[in-house]
């Protein structure tokens, strides 16, 4: 069955949705907490995920799919995230590549992709979701408040994170059919609508490098396309983008 793990207070619903994976869990279940001491975020970074004020929560996908195609499920998930919240509370939202959604510039949701994969086809694929949604300013520390909003700050509103959950999800349905049946380039369309980083000039880092270079566009992957100085096309499959 297609069922709601709900918990009070967990390290990280990531963690419980791939122990789910393995146990044989369907596709569509899904892992929504609280609070998570030890929430996560790419490239071994924490995600602060403080008790009731926001949503974390993670879902199970089984595509019968190549992991390569992994990174697009990160771009569908953001399309499904911004249309929610541009119909729930009315807030404009930019996606800035690969998984970051922007309000005024801040951070206002994280998404990570995590997989259990052979060479050819993937196991599970775990959505993990992370959205600031009724914090106050003074619940974020002041480094966090550089880089990071919630919808109340940017809205003066407090919101049913049910409400927002149920639009997330109802939307992440319909284009995970469409993805089904059409492939990614409608999806594609939509979300280049919504990005802030195509065109620009950009500065990418990984954990062990750093390109500069113009942002080109995506591929039909989900990969980010990079041209550097020289002109040559860097693909970039993960990075922090200034
Ligand atoms: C990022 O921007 O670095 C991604 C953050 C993803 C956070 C979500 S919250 C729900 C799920 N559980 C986790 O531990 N992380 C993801």
């Amino acid at each position: 069955g297609r069922f709601v793990h709900f918990f009070e207070s967990v390290e990280s619903t990531q963690k419980i949705a791939h122990r789910l994976a393995q146990e044989n869990a369907d596709e569509g279940t899904l892992v929504i907490a609280e609070e998570q001491v030890s929430g996560r975020g790419r490239m071994a970074r924490t995600w602060y995920s403080p008790k009731g004020t926001g949503i974390w929560m993670s879902l199970l996908l089984r595509p019968s799919l190549p992991p390569q195609k992994a990174p697009q499920f990160t771009l569908i998930a953001a399309v499904a995230i911004v249309e929610a919240i541009e119909k729930v509370c009315g807030l404009k939202v930019d996606i800035k590549w690969p998984n970051d959604l922007l309000i005024n510039g801040k951070k206002i949701t994280g998404i990570l992709t995590e997989l259990q994969a052979d060479s050819e086809q993937i196991h599970s694929l775990i959505i993990g979701i992370g959205i600031n949604v009724n914090q106050d300013i003074e619940d974020f520390s002041e480094e966090i408040q550089q880089i990071a909003t919630s919808l109340h700050i940017e809205s003066g509103k407090t919101f049913s994170r049910a409400g927002i959950v149920q639009e997330i999800l109802f939307n992440l349905e319909k284009y995970y059919a469409v993805y089904i049946s059409e492939g990614f380039e409608p999806i594609k369309e939509i979300w280049e609508k919504y990005a802030i980083t195509i065109g620009k000039h950009i500065t990418a880092r990984t954990l062990n490098k750093e390109i500069k270079g113009l942002a080109s566009g995506i591929t039909n992957e989900g990969v980010l396309k990079l041209i550097d100085e020289n002109g040559e096309t860097h693909l970039i499959y993960s990075a922090d983008i200034e």
